[in-house]
């Protein structure tokens, strides 16, 4: 299947699902503490993303049951919000997905829950800046394997795992669209990016090995198969002329008080 190209009026509704997604995590990331439940996390956003007349993506989804996707840490990815108590020095993948008039928009940041171990901060940081990398790359005319390669380049330089199984996607219309935006490859190799396209990168960072292992009883939960920590940050991007637009950007860095040991690592 080809790589739909949005017109500047679609990428203008994708931008506007995209910063509801992004003012509903920062809203998480104002609110979220240790003592906190995953499922609270999901009352957060179902609230909010319902408060703004949007739907959260995420609920029933291929039969996925919440609003939104916890993955508290060895927990790569899809984690399901439950009665699960976040404790000092947790790291928490909250992954928001936005639909509202048309469109969707997907965007996701590792949080700290009160004091951070070394380790954790350091697995957090580097997939903070592996998106970021893998950001860089993004123009007309560069190859889907440019932002796989610096990702990989830089993740497993750094002694960590990149995860293999699962991907970035084009998304728009539908939640998940071609192509996949793998964060592992080679510099020159797949399709070329075009202005229009809208697609997310998302590495997902193991500690560890970069194999994965999905829950077999819930189908969903995606954990890191030698149990090391994994961290994950995702943003929607837009391709243009010139470089590419972070449609989630957000507008202001996460409010920090005394109260709220969550640490905003992007
Ligand atoms: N938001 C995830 C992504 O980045 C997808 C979650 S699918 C769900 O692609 F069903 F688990 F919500
Ligand atoms: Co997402
Ligand atoms: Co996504």
């Amino acid at each position: 299947m080809s790589i739909e190209l949005k017109n500047q009026k679609e990428v203008e509704a994708i931008r506007v699902s995209c910063q509801m997604a992004a003012e509903t995590l920062l809203l998480v990331g104002e609110q979220l503490r240790a003592g906190m439940t995953t499922d609270d996390i999901d009352k957060i956003v179902h609230d909010d993303t319902i408060r703004r007349g949007a739907y959260p993506s995420p609920l029933n989804y291929k039969g996925f049951p919440k609003s939104v996707c916890t993955s508290v840490n060895e927990v790569v990815c899809h984690g399901i919000p439950s009665g699960r108590v976040l404790k000092n020095g947790d790291i928490i993948n909250v992954d928001v997905t936005t639909f509202f008039k048309g469109f969707h928009g997907d965007t996701s940041a590792t949080f700290y829950v009160g004091q951070p171990s070394a380790a954790a901060r350091r697995v957090t940081e580097i997939a903070r800046k592996a998106l970021e990398l893998g950001v860089k790359e993004v123009r007309d005319g560069a190859r889907f394997g440019d932002i796989g390669a610096a990702i990989q380049e830089y993740v497993e330089g750094n002694g960590c795992g990149v995860v293999r199984d699962f991907v970035g996607h084009g998304i728009g219309r539908k939640f998940h669209e071609p192509p996949q935006v793998k964060h592992y490859g080679k510099r020159g190799s797949g399709e070329r990016m075009r202005a229009g396209m809208v697609f997310t990168i998302e590495p997902m960072v193991n500690e560890g090995s970069f194999e994965v292992h999905v829950d077999p009883k819930d189908k969903w939960t995606v954990t890191t198969a030698d149990g090391s920590l994994s961290a994950q940050f995702e943003h929607t991007v837009a391709v243009t002329k010139d470089g590419c637009v972070v449609l989630t950007e957000r507008a202001r860095p996460l409010k920090f008080s005394e109260n709220i040991a969550a640490v905003f690592a992007v």
